[in-house]
């Protein structure tokens, strides 16, 4: 499933999987069993883009723990980079992989930093069988930092 309409090169969608599965192989879930790992891609302060990655790291008090789209949003404020234009996201129980869709709290954590509806969302099972989505598209009508104003 990769003939979606969206302005990402086919090359970008490639690097960007193959970076959240090459990162997914650090994740720490003991618990669930479940490792995702997850490749922003990011505007660096020169206007070139970066590939910022993070994997889930859960926690023996589960709450605590994080999601691999957080680890890599979080990793990539702290670094100095907040323009996002798209995530890969692959994951999977145990060494399977399914598309894996971001939880609604990832959802409005991306959403502080990007446009919905100039954000790509790559959900992979490998670099040949993924699906894309805006932001937009998984969390409408949006709650965001404008809303402040
Ligand atoms: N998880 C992610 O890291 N990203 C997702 O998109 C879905 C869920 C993690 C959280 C937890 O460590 C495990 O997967 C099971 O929910």
């Amino acid at each position: 499933m990769s003939n979606q309409i969206h302005n990402i090169s086919e090359e970008l969608i490639k690097e960007l999987i193959k970076s959240a599965a090459s990162v997914r192989k650090n994740a720490y879930a003991p618990y669930s069993h479940f490792k995702v790992g997850a490749a922003l891609y990011a505007e660096n302060l020169d206007g070139g883009y970066e590939i910022i990655i993070g994997c889930n790291v859960e926690n023996a008090s589960y709450p605590a723990g994080n999601c691999a789209e957080r680890t890599a949003v979080f990793k990539a404020v702290s670094e100095g980079y907040n323009k996002f234009k798209a995530i890969a996201i692959v994951g999977g129980a145990d060494e399977k992989t399914d598309y894996t869709s971001p939880c609604g709290i990832c959802r409005q954590v991306l959403r502080e930093f990007v446009t919905p509806n100039d954000f790509y969302v790559i959900m992979a099972k490998n670099e040949n069988d993924y699906i894309i989505k805006t932001l937009d598209e998984l969390l409408p009508m949006s709650f965001g930092p404008d809303n402040l104003k």
